[in-house]
């Protein structure tokens, strides 16, 4: 077992977390696009850096600021999502180690994140339901009750963490819209204006816009699938994909888009952002699976990133389903 240690949260030196020479650097996929001048499609892409996000010291009030967020009173602790049999990871690490794409591909998306307009937020669903409608924020905070659930979280780059998230199940949102049976998949959008969201890889109109993800109806329809609305007992920070995302526990991060303004029910599989960069590294089910290679590096084992004064993580092994097979292996069998 591996544990590194280094004495402050908000200044995580890259070369202790990065296995540098493994991965894409985002940087150079930036100026490879650019330069190349060619569809993104045929460019090889990691669909979850692993750089971190590090606030320097002069940040830390920023950071401190966009986390400091309206508590979310009465919410009931799922006891079934209580126990990871890891601790959870510090507010502070998890706020600066995000990936946002929409607002760039640098170390500081934490903070372009802050632009994201969360007033008056709607979420559209469409498509194959009896009862199609849009939501406020607070009318689904309010029809659907909130809970909080600690999750494993694991990205496809082989990092992991432990989210107190708090939602509500998304099956509860398919009881009311009541998808009809020709629903076979469900499309999610994120947030998406390209006068706010001027990521440097964003006005490159060979990417596919907005950041979209999607599910198979079952997938949706299980347990675990959840939306979250907070985190750490407050709001949904805006860096972790405020107001309102997905949360599916046993599939690479990626999966789970951020600040969703719309959900589609559909007889087919919908295009997802990744999948259509590069469907080999990016396929649709994308489960965590820890004897199935990323082509570009094994999922055998993780570092996983968790608390204490200082950052630390620890190398784990990786569990099939994230540690959540008793939930959702026979959706797969
Ligand atoms: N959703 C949107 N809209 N845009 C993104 O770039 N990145 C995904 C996912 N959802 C992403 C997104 C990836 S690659 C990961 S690993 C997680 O968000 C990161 O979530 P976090 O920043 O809250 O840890």
């Amino acid at each position: 077992m591996v544990l590194i240690r280094t004495p402050e949260i908000w200044n995580i030196p890259d070369s202790a977390v990065t296995a540098e020479k493994l991965y894409w650097n985002r940087r150079q996929f930036i100026k490879t696009i650019i330069g190349a001048g060619i569809g993104a499609s045929a460019m090889s892409l990691v669909g979850c850096q692993n750089k971190p996000q590090s606030a320097q010291p002069g940040e830390l009030t920023a950071l401190e600021k966009s986390l400091d967020l309206p508590e979310i009173e009465s919410v009931a602790k799922n006891p079934a999502f209580q126990k990871t049999g890891r601790p959870i990871t510090e507010a502070k690490v998890a706020g600066q180690y995000n990936n946002f794409y929409e607002f760039g591909a640098n170390k500081r998306i934490w903070l372009d994140a802050q632009n994201l307009p969360t007033k008056n937020w709607q979420v559209e669903i469409s498509g194959l339901v009896k009862n199609p409608r849009k939501y406020s924020i607070d009318e689904l905070k309010t029809e659907f009750p909130l809970e909080e659930r600690i999750y494993r979280f694991r990205c496809v780059e082989a990092w992991s963490m432990v989210l107190p998230w708090i939602g509500f199940p998304m099956k509860k949102l398919l009881a009311a819209v009541e998808p009809t049976s020709k629903a076979k998949f469900v499309s999610f959008s994120s947030f998406y204006d390209p006068e706010i969201t001027v990521g440097p890889a964003f006005h490159l109109g060979s990417l596919p816009w907005p950041y979209t993800e999607g599910l198979r109806i079952e997938e949706m329809a299980n347990d675990l699938a959840f939306f979250a609305v907070g985190l750490y007992g407050r709001d949904l920070p805006k860096q972790h994909g405020a107001p309102l995302r997905m949360v599916v526990p046993w599939k690479y991060g990626f999966k789970g888009a951020k600040s969703v303004v719309k959900i589609e029910f559909l007889d087919k599989q919908p295009a997802t952002y990744w999948n259509t960069l590069d469907s080999r590294e990016y396929p649709f089910e994308s489960n965590v699976n820890p004897s199935k290679p990323h082509p570009r590096w094994s999922q055998a084992t993780e570092r996983f990133i968790s608390t204490g004064p200082g950052l630390s993580w620890e190398i784990k092994e990786t569990l099939p389903y994230n540690g959540y097979g008793d939930y959702v292996a026979k959706l797969y069998s």
